[in-house]
């Protein structure tokens, strides 16, 4: 059996908290060191870095994972990419598409190993998604639904004012996860239309924002974030994901629509006529559930992520959620200037500048 992966975590707050949680209970991981300016010594039971260039001349590590504000991302991978550090990185994976695109070029010209940590590709729920889908289990994918809709507390936008701030806001932090996973299960998106609002709390960034997608399939969706309205729908409510946010067992964030069955997820509930039944609007709709094995997606993701420090292909690679954080972008300005936004344009604007 091969030794633990060492490996520093940089930033210790809401989630790289739960980064540290996850290596102690890994087999195969040790947490060799922690880097934060707030962290106090010791506190992990682990050597403490004021940040993350302190930690990797110190340490001798072999995967960090970056969990600091997002407007760090870029600079810290490059920092332990260098350093030939293999990285698991936070979404989204920068600020802008532009700032990806230079840590795509640092990984591809440093041969660097990295994973981005859009954690929910690792669920067992979404593989079975996806398998389903490609069976053409639902026929000929027509359109998806999805929502993601959480009332976060007063103190995540006061303790934390990036929270507040251009850089974040609840299509940065929270619709990019979705908008990746449609991505993943349902193929690239051509182009966008979308609306954001801001009348809720008030802040510089917005507090929701409903996104149309017309996929390159064909297909269409639909997709409502909000994080000041409450409800029991989106993804965070309906796994076990995050010990933070209440279960609601049976609970959708997506709902797939195709030409002979539909299909919800996570829960995976699928429609279908019996064998025999005309497949049209007037014939009884049976459901069953497809089976998923496990329910994890962090500690799934910890287990790839030391799969591609040892050399493994990244699931998430950063090429991958960069084409994801150009269709968080192009829908922001569509909903900016009111116009439908074709994604491969809004890219190629991008890579030619
Ligand atoms: N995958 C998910 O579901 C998920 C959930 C929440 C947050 N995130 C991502 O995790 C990242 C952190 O978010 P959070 O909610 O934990 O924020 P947070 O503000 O709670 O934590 C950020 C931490 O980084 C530290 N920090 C600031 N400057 C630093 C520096 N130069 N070096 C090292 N550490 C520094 C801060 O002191 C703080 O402890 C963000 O990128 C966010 O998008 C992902």
């Amino acid at each position: 059996m091969s030794d633990p992966v060492r490996i520093g975590v940089v930033g210790t707050g809401f989630m790289g908290r739960q980064h540290v949680e996850f290596i102690r209970r890994a087999p195969n991981a040790d947490l060799a060191a922690v880097a934060d300016p707030q962290a106090s010594d010791g506190a992990f039971g682990c050597p403490t870095y004021a940040d993350a260039r302190a930690m990797l001349g110190a340490e001798s590590l072999d995967a960090v994972i970056i969990a600091s504000p997002n407007a760090l991302h870029v600079e810290t991978a490059i920092d332990c990419l260098s350093e030939g550090v293999a990285v698991l990185l936070e979404k989204p994976i920068a600020v802008n598409y532009a700032e990806s695109l230079r840590l795509v070029a640092a990984v591809e010209r440093l041969n660097g190993r990295l994973l981005v940590g859009h954690h929910r590709r690792h669920h067992p729920a979404v593989a079975a998604a996806r398998t389903a889908l490609v069976d053409g289990e639902i026929g000929q994918l027509v359109g998806i639904n999805g929502i993601w809709s959480a009332r976060k507390e007063e103190r995540y936008f006061t303790d934390t004012p990036w929270h507040r701030q251009s850089g974040a806001g609840v299509m940065l932090i929270n619709l990019v996860h979705d908008l990746d996973l449609l991505r993943y299960l349902c193929g690239e998106v051509s182009s966008v239309q979308a609306i954001t609002s801001s009348h809720i709390r008030g802040h510089e960034v917005e507090d929701t924002a409903v996104v149309n997608l017309r996929f390159t399939s064909g297909a269409l969706g639909s997709f409502l974030a909000s994080d000041a309205a409450v409800s029991p729908w989106g993804w965070d409510q309906s796994t076990e994901d995050t010990a933070d946010f209440p279960f609601l067992p049976d609970g959708v964030a997506y709902q797939l629509v195709g030409t002979s069955g539909a299909l919800s997820v996570p829960n995976l509930a699928r429609y279908s006529y019996a064998a025999g039944v005309p497949a049209d609007w007037h014939s009884p709709l049976s459901r069953a559930y497809l089976p998923a094995a496990g329910h994890s997606s962090f500690h799934a993701q910890l287990a790839h992520f030391i799969e591609v420090v040892r050399g493994a292909e990244p699931l998430v690679s950063a090429e991958d959620a960069s084409r994801t954080l150009a269709l968080v972008e192009a829908s922001a300005r569509a909903a900016e200037r009111h116009q439908t936004v074709d994604v491969a344009e809004f890219r190629a604007e991008h890579q030619g500048a």
